[in-house]
């Protein structure tokens, strides 16, 4: 009796099933994007834009005024002189469709920006007047911190954006997502990541199980009882439990102070 023929190509894939069976079992890297979190309801973080260049999704910012958006200096680094290649996508969850897209008029990245270590992560970017008002109860600015004003430890805060679901897995979400992580004290955070540079005062960290931002969601709004105190700046991979991310702290005196010069907000 011949022996049934099967083709190599099925043997391979009847070999594979049980590596992806075992693969299903074993707990991987969390799953959704912003590493673990929940997806955004429509309108509710009416100040959350996608900085796009060329159109393509690089960064989050956050409304500051209808002429005023705010993200991270190295979201624009390099490109400062070429306003014309960004855009701001308001009013939508979705990443890539929906709301409605304003030209970027300038780029004001902060003067002490320093990209080997990352200090003073913040740009400012200016839209046309009234650009960033639109009438659907979608899009509204959030509030900055006072001048100094202090982060205490462990205090809950909301970070979100479109960015990647895993270090091991970088694709961008396509709806918005949002995770809630504690501040970590300053002396812990530097100590944490003293062998990445530590952290120094323009920055603060933050962290809880499981969950972070990561790429994608650089330049985005973390804010806490409706303050933006800070930005996604940095981290040693996503979500890892030995590093917290690290925020731009906007109540430093030299970042707060700059803004309101510029923008007298
Ligand atoms: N630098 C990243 C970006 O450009 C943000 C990284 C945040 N990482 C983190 N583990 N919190 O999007």
């Amino acid at each position: 009796m011949q022996k049934p023929r099967v083709p190599i190509s099925l043997l391979l894939l009847l070999a594979g099933i049980p590596l992806i069976l075992v693969e299903a079992a074993i707990p991987r890297q969390p799953d959704s994007r912003i590493v673990n979190g929940r997806e955004a309801r429509e309108g509710e973080f009416p100040y959350q834009l996608s900085l796009r260049r060329q159109t393509v999704h690089i960064c989050g910012a956050s409304i500051l005024a209808s002429n005023w958006a705010i993200t991270a200096a190295h979201c624009v680094d390099g490109h400062e002189q070429q306003p014309r290649e960004f855009t701001l996508r308001q009013g939508s969850i979705m990443r890539s469709t929906g709301g409605t897209v304003q030209p970027v008029k300038a780029i004001h990245k902060h003067p002490a920006y320093d990209r080997t270590d990352m200090n003073y992560d913040v740009a400012l970017l200016r839209t046309s007047d009234k650009a960033l008002i639109y009438p659907l109860g979608k899009v509204a600015p959030i509030r900055l911190p006072a001048v100094g004003e202090a982060i205490s430890d462990s205090v809950p805060a909301i970070v979100s954006g479109w960015g990647h679901m895993s270090t091991t897995n970088p694709i961008l979400s396509p709806v918005l997502k949002s995770t809630t992580v504690l501040t970590v004290n300053q002396e812990k955070c530097h100590n944490d990541l003293r062998r990445h540079g530590g952290v120094t005062e323009a920055m603060f960290c933050a962290a809880a199980r499981n969950t972070d931002a990561c790429q994608g969601d650089s330049g985005g709004p973390i804010s806490s009882q409706g303050t933006l105190i800070g930005i996604v700046s940095w981290g040693v991979g996503c979500a890892d439990p030995y590093y917290p991310g690290v925020y731009t702290r906007l109540a430093h005196p030299t970042i707060r102070r700059w803004i309101r010069l510029l923008s007298k907000l």
